[in-house]
């Protein structure tokens, strides 16, 4: 099915924000551990960037399995940050990962990342090149890039029963919001065709789950 963007690039309403943090996330975010476990060492003590981090439940997670790892984690969306911000101390791990309000593309963080990782921002972004132009230009040379997010489905009716296996029981606000993004989701030869265009072709682009591709690879 044809692609429709996102309605809105950023999630700074506050019942958004909120209902999106309250929500089980987690086979998706391990997952997401999962696959930045295959490329590190368990005694990774690096620096991650991670773009468009939401509730920071991605960042959390890093930061409990690798405790000498320091996380920056930025997103446009005030909203977003000030539920992180809360999770964050109440873990007592504001030492360990600082919030950035920061709205990609600009200004680019510092090139001065081991890893930079990405979960469900490319479908949000009204030009999905400022991602892959924002991670190479704060990625070190060597790092390690890891982006997940949705996969188009190919009918409005594989949207519709996936929003149904997935978030049935989920408030209204989210199973629109889910089922949105699915429609404003890439497909795999689109996201080829951006590392291409983005001078990123030596990463990866690979079906991942039943609705999720990843990019992965290394810089040279
Ligand atoms: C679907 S959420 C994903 C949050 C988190 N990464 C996760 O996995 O749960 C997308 C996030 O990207 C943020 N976002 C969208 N466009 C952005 C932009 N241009 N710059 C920074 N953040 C952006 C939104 O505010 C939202 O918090």
């Amino acid at each position: 099915m044809k692609r429709t963007p996102e309605p809105e690039e950023l999630m700074d309403e506050a019942d958004q924000a909120r209902a999106y943090a309250e929500a089980d996330f987690s086979a998706a975010n391990e997952l997401f551990l999962e696959l930045f476990a295959e490329a590190h060492p368990k005694d990774f003590q690096g620096r991650i960037l991670d773009l468009g981090c939401g509730p920071a439940d991605i960042p959390l997670r890093l930061a409990r399995r690798y405790p000498q790892a320091r996380i920056d984690a930025v997103d446009g969306a005030p909203a977003m940050l000030e539920l992180a911000q809360q999770a964050i101390t109440t873990e007592g791990l504001d030492k360990q990962i600082n919030l950035h309000c920061h709205y990609l593309p600009s200004p680019e963080p510092a090139r001065e990342y081991q890893a930079v990782v990405s979960n469900s921002l490319l479908h949000h972004l009204n030009d999905p090149l400022d991602l892959w132009r924002s991670i190479d230009g704060c990625i070190l040379p060597g790092g390690q890039v890891l982006v997940m997010d949705l996969l188009r489905p190919e009918t409005p009716e594989q949207a519709l029963d996936l929003v149904k296996e997935y978030a049935a029981d989920a408030p209204e606000v989210l199973r629109r919001d889910f089922h949105a993004s699915l429609h404003a989701a890439y497909t795999l030869e689109e996201v080829t065709e951006q590392l291409q265009t983005s001078g990123l072709g030596f990463l990866e682009a690979t079906r991942v789950s039943d609705r999720h591709l990843a990019v992965r690879g290394r810089m040279p």
